[in-house]
C-alpha cells in the first residue's frame, strides 16, 4: 500500500508547508504548523457531492443563472423576522432565508443561549413570517437532555417546528437535514463537528473549512439560513483560519466585557447589511434581554451628572466601545502624593496629570489622584486622553460633567487636542447610544460636524476645555 502523504497545515492561517518550521510562512505566527493527512481539496469534493445530496430539495436553483434573475432575488428575498429586535437589527433588517452566517463570541457568552431565544422568536413569529419556520438545532457540545432543559428554562415552545440534535459528524446532521427539511438550522458550535471523509481532528483547520465549505453549500444550495457558531481564540478572531469567516455571509461576534452582565452583539461581515449596527443585550437569571436604550447600560444611574467621570470612546480593533471614566483627586497627607490608575496606564495618567497642572493651571501635586476605568476594562486608546482629562478636571474643580457628553481625542504634551483614528465610527456608535454632545479636536470638528445631527463641539487645546467645561 502506497505511504498516505502528509503536510503541515498552519492553523492560523491555513497555508501548508511540506515539512515542519517554527514560523509560518504564510502569516509569521509562531507554532502553528500541524501535521495533517493529504487530503482531496474540500470544495472541489464537497461541491460536487452535494449537488447530488440535495437534488431532492425543491428551491435547488440551476447551477448558472442569468445575473439580473439572481440579483433581483437577494434584494426581493423576503427577510424574516427573528422576533429579536436588536439582532435583526444587526442582520441589516431581518434574516435573508438562505444566508450563512457565524457566530462568534468568547465561550460562556452566551451564544447557545442566543440562539435557543432566536428559535423562540422564529416560533412566535409565525404571522410576521407568514410561515410556519421549521428549526434544526444541533449541538456537539450538550446532549439532547440539556438542551431541552435550557430551552425549557428559556420558554421555547413549538414541538412540532423546533428539532433538535445532538451530534459532531457533519454527514450524519446532514442525514437529518434531508429527513427534516428545515428552513433554519443551527449549528453549535463548529470547532466540534467532523466529516468523516477526513482524518484530522475536529477543530483543525481542514475540518473547519470542510465543514463551513459544506455548510456553505447546503445554504446555498437548499436555501436553509444556517447559523453556526464558533468560539473565539484569545487574539479574537474566530478560531481556525480565516477562510471561514470568508465563506459566510455574515459574521457577527458577540462580547462583553469582565463580570458585567452586558452583552454587544456586533456584524464585523454581513453581505446583507451595515457592518456597524450594534445590538446590546443584557444577561439575566431569564436569558438574555434586550436592552433597547443602550445608554441606560453606560450610563446607568447617572441621570445626575457626578463629578469626576466622563465618558470615553475606544476602539477595539474596528468596533468602538463607549466606557466611563472615573478620576478622584483628594488633597494627600503624604508628602508623596500617590497616583493610582486602574484600566489605564498609570504613566500616561501621570503624564495627562502633568498636562492639567501646566495648561490648566490647577495643582495636583498636593493631591493624591486615583484614577479607574469602570466596568473593569483595559484601555490603550489614546483617544481616551481627553476623556480622562475631563474626568480628573471634573474631580479637581468638584464640578460635574453632564453624563450625555462625551470626549473624544488624543493629548499632546503641549496640552493641543488631536485628531483620533476612525472618529466618524466613534460618533456614530455615540449617537446610537443616546450621547448629545461631543466634545473633539479641530480637525475631527472640521471633518465631520456637517455629517452628523449629534452637537460637536470643537476643542483645540485642553486650555480651551476648561473654558467650555
Ligand atoms: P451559553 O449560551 O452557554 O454560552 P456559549 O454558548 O457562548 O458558550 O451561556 C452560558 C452562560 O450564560 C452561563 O455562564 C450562564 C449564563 N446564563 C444566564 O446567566 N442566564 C440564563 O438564563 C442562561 C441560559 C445562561
Ligand atoms: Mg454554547
Amino acid at each position: 500500500m502506497a505511504k498516505k502523504k502528509s503536510h503541515y497545515t498552519c492553523q492560523s492561517c491555513g497555508s501548508q508547508s511540506p515539512r515542519w518550521v517554527g514560523r509560518c510562512s504564510g502569516c509569521g505566527e509562531w507554532n502553528t504548523l500541524v501535521e495533517e493527512l493529504a487530503e482531496t481539496p474540500v470544495e472541489q469534493s464537497s461541491l460536487s457531492t452535494l449537488r447530488d445530496e440535495f437534488r431532492w430539495l425543491p428551491s435547488q436553483g440551476e447551477a448558472i443563472e442569468a445575473l439580473d434573475a439572481s440579483q433581483d432575488q437577494i434584494e426581493e428575498s423576503e427577510r424574516l423576522t427573528t422576533g429579536i429586535s436588536e439582532l435583526d437589527r444587526v442582520l441589516g433588517g431581518g434574516l435573508v432565508p438562505d444566508s450563512f452566517i457565524l457566530l462568534g463570541g468568547d465561550p460562556g457568552i452566551g451564544k447557545s443561549t442566543l440562539l435557543l431565544q432566536v428559535i423562540r422568536g422564529l416560533v412566535e413569529s409565525d404571522s410576521q413570517n407568514h410561515k410556519k419556520l421549521k428549526v434544526l438545532y444541533v449541538s456537539g457540545e450538550e446532549s439532547k437532555n440539556q438542551i431541552r432543559a435550557r430551552a425549557q428554562r428559556l420558554g421555547v415552545s413549538g414541538h412540532d417546528q423546533v428539532f433538535l440534535g445532538a451530534e459532531t459528524q457533519i454527514e450524519k446532521v446532514f442525514e437529518s437535514v434531508k429527513q427534516l427539511q428545515p428552513d433554519i438550522l443551527m449549528m453549535d458550535s463548529l470547532q466540534t463537528f467532523s466529516s468523516g471523509v477526513l482524518q484530522s481532528a475536529p477543530g483543525s483547520v481542514s475540518q473547519v473549512r470542510e465543514v463551513s465549505a459544506r455548510l456553505m453549500t447546503l445554504a446555498k444550495t437548499a436555501g436553509i439560513a444556517i447559523f453556526l457558531v464558533g468560539h473565539v481564540t484569545k487574539e479574537g478572531s474566530i478560531a481556525g483560519p480565516k477562510v471561514v469567516e470568508h465563506m459566510v455571509d455574515t459574521v457577527l461576534y458577540f462580547e462583553g466585557e469582565g463580570a458585567q452582565n452586558f452583552r454587544l452583539l456586533r456584524a464585523v461581515k454581513n453581505r446583507f447589511g451595515s457592518v456597524r449596527e450594534l445590538g446590546v443585550f443584557e444577561m439575566s437569571s431569564q436569558g438574555l434581554e434586550q436592552v433597547t436604550n443602550p445608554s441606560s447600560l453606560f450610563m446607568s444611574d447617572r441621570e445626575q451628572p457626578i463629578e469626576g467621570t466622563a465618558l470615553g470612546s475606544t476602539l477595539e480593533g474596528t468596533r468602538p466601545l463607549m466606557l466611563e471614566l472615573q478620576a478622584l483627586v483628594a488633597p494627600s497627607p503624604l508628602s508623596l502624593p500617590r497616583r493610582t490608575a486602574s484600566g489605564m496606564d498609570s504613566t500616561r495618567i501621570s503624564l495627562l496629570a502633568a498636562v492639567i497642572e501646566k495648561h490648566m493651571k490647577l495643582t495636583l501635586g498636593d493631591h493624591d489622584l486615583f484614577f479607574n476605568v469602570a466596568g473593569g476594562l483595559r484601555v490603550s486608546d489614546p483617544a481616551c486622553d481627553l476623556a480622562a482629562i475631563a474626568s480628573i478636571y471634573s474631580s479637581t474643580k468638584g464640578s460635574p460633567i453632564d453624563s450625555h457628553t462625551l470626549f473624544i481625542g488624543e493629548v499632546g504634551l503641549t496640552g493641543e487636542v488631536r485628531r483620533v483614528s476612525h472618529a466618524d465610527i466613534r460618533i456614530e456608535e455615540a449617537q446610537k447610544l443616546g450621547i448629545q454632545r461631543i466634545f473633539l479636536s479641530r480637525s475631527d470638528y472640521q471633518k465631520f460636524h456637517s455629517e452628523f445631527d449629534v452637537e460637536l463641539i470643537s476643542v483645540g487645546t485642553v486650555t480651551e476645555l476648561e473654558n467650555l467645561l
